[in-house]
């Protein structure tokens, strides 16, 4: 009987767990669009939001910028996930009171404050975890699918691709910035899409291919579709253009 009991109880609970999707498409999305692409977003606060006229910030930029202003960054994703929590409690109380925005300066005086929004405490844990876990989903979402290095090497040699592995580790602020505002923009997917096979290391727990050292994050490695020789290893950020002409660079050094 005891067992009965206890069965219908987890039942019930998964019955009426929340989902921070559902939560955010009834109670923030009427404001917050998903995804735009950020150089369309950077046009668009450069002309003081007359080209989109958006309501408020994107989530994809909430996302990031949560990630990387709220709690500590360096926490796994469960810790930081529990501060962002505790933020966005107090946020969504009165928004207008709010004392330390998480937004840029480019966008203060671009939307109004925000009107607050009810939301119980099982809602704001959901929405956190959500929150937290956009970035992650927009990228693979808008940008370039994603290999193992086993898979890529396999593509490679029968597409006579170069594989790049981007090499982050999950709390760089650097990748963060390249991964937003680079890897998904729409000319960048279709350069890598066309002659590239993307692998993505962390490298705080994977080992680089061919015994290559790391260097710092991000970081790129280039590998010929033969999987044995080492193109160009890269650090740092760069524009989109920046990284346009280090793919054709190296397109040409496959090449020789
Ligand atoms: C009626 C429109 C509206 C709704 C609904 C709304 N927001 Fe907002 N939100 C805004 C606006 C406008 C801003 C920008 C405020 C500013 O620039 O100071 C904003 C800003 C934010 C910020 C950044 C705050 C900062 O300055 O640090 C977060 C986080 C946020 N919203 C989360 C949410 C969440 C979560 C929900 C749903 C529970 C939600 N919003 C619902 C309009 C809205």
């Amino acid at each position: 009987m005891k067992r009965v009991i206890l069965f219908v109880m987890m039942g019930w609970t998964a019955l009426f767990a929340v989902s921070g999707e559902e939560v955010f498409k009834t109670k923030c999305a009427s404001c917050h669009d998903n995804y735009i692409p950020q150089t369309k977003l950077n046009v668009n606060y450069e002309h003081n939001n007359s080209d989109l006229k958006l309501k408020a910030p994107t989530l994809t930029e909430l996302s990031f910028r949560l990630k990387d202003q709220v709690g500590d960054r360096t926490l796994d994703a469960e810790g930081q996930k529990f501060e962002i929590e505790e933020w966005l409690t107090k946020f969504l109380k009165d928004p207008a009171a709010n004392p330390k925005t998480i937004l840029p300066k480019r966008t203060r005086g671009v939307f109004g404050d925000m009107p607050s929004v009810k939301v119980n405490e099982d809602e704001v844990e959901a929405l956190a975890d959500y929150m937290y876990d956009y970035a992650e989903q927009m990228m693979v979402k808008h940008g370039v699918k994603r290999y193992s290095y086993q898979e890529a090497l396999k593509i490679a040699k029968q597409e006579g691709k170069i594989i790049v592995i981007e090499g982050f580790i999950p709390y760089c602020r650097g990748c963060m910035w390249m991964d937003r505002n680079v890897m998904v923009e729409p000319e960048v997917k279709a350069a890598l899409e066309k002659d590239f096979v993307l692998v993505k290391k962390n490298l705080l727990i994977e080992k680089l291919p061919l015994g290559m050292k790391r260097l710092g994050t991000p970081s790129f490695y280039f590998i010929g579709s033969d999987g044995k020789s080492i193109l160009e290893m890269v650090e740092g950020t760069g524009t989109i253009e920046e990284f346009l002409q280090l793919l054709q660079s190296v397109k040409e050094k496959a090449k020789r």
